[in-house]
């Protein structure tokens, strides 16, 4: 995927709004989460297709395989171009959803591709361990959630870039590593724990890089947008 793809995480519609017009002209790929969607609904995925961006809706489902068809069903028809799923809700569930979405794609438009949440990155290997239960290592349990998410036929997973190797030597090259936690050199890494340059994203295996604050925050913001832009495509070329 050669653009970067923007983290909208903005909790009103005017914020994201606001943010778009610093962008006018440029063709842009979006990701708006939980916080934004459940202030401002369909009307800012409207908003932004209208003005031509490409959009991942991150809203990481996760319940029954028939509540999960049906949403997807529902959200294919807002014309986004990718959505995702916690891989913890099972192969039935993943399947459910890839129907679903196929069902709800209006006709002549591409099925969104649809990606597989792992283990959260805020989840500690003790965590996970004590909590749910499972007696994996983090990254064995991670690399097992990106194989079942390939099997059930998703076309990836949101994970780290120091982990989209593993995970495409245990699926396959065209799996997709969506991967945050981007930052340019020098820049402060705030709450991510591991963060790794456009340029180190690529050679190390990402298939696509997400960006929030380091563009959101910014002074200047086109600017380092473009920045970004260049070092991720330049080594994408
Ligand atoms: O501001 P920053 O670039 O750190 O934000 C990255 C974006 O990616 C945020 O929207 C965050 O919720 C999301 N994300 C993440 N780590 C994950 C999954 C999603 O940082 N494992």
């Amino acid at each position: 995927m050669k653009k970067p793809i923007i983290a909208f995480d903005f909790s009103t519609k005017k914020e994201a709004v606001q943010f778009l017009d610093i962008f006018e002209g440029e063709s842009l790929y979006v990701k708006v989460g939980m916080e934004l969607f459940y202030q401002s609904g369909a009307e800012i995925i409207e908003i932004i297709k209208k003005r031509d961006h490409q959009l991942f809706l991150d809203l990481k489902l996760h319940d029954i395989p028939n509540t999960v068809k049906r949403a997807m069903k529902g959200l294919a028809s807002l014309g986004v171009d990718m959505l995702n799923v916690h891989a913890a809700g099972g192969s039935e569930m993943m399947e459910a959803a890839m129907e679903g979405l196929a069902a709800g794609t209006p006709s002549g438009m591409d099925i969104p591709k649809l990606i597989a949440v792992t283990q959260l990155t805020s989840t500690s290997e003790n965590q996970m361990q004590s909590e749910q239960l499972i007696s994996a290592t983090l990254d064995e349990s991670v690399i097992h959630y990106a194989q079942l998410a390939h099997d059930a036929g998703l076309d990836g997973v949101v994970c780290s870039a120091f982990e989209a190797e593993k995970i495409k030597k245990a699926t396959k090259a065209s799996f997709m590593c969506v991967t945050p936690g981007i930052r340019l050199k020098g820049m402060d890494a705030q709450d991510q724990k591991r963060v790794m340059t456009p340029h180190g994203a690529r050679t190390h295996g990402s298939s696509a890089i997400v960006v929030g604050r380091a563009v959101t925050a910014s002074e200047h913001p086109l600017e380092t947008y473009r920045l970004i832009a260049n070092e991720w495509e330049a080594v994408y070329s």
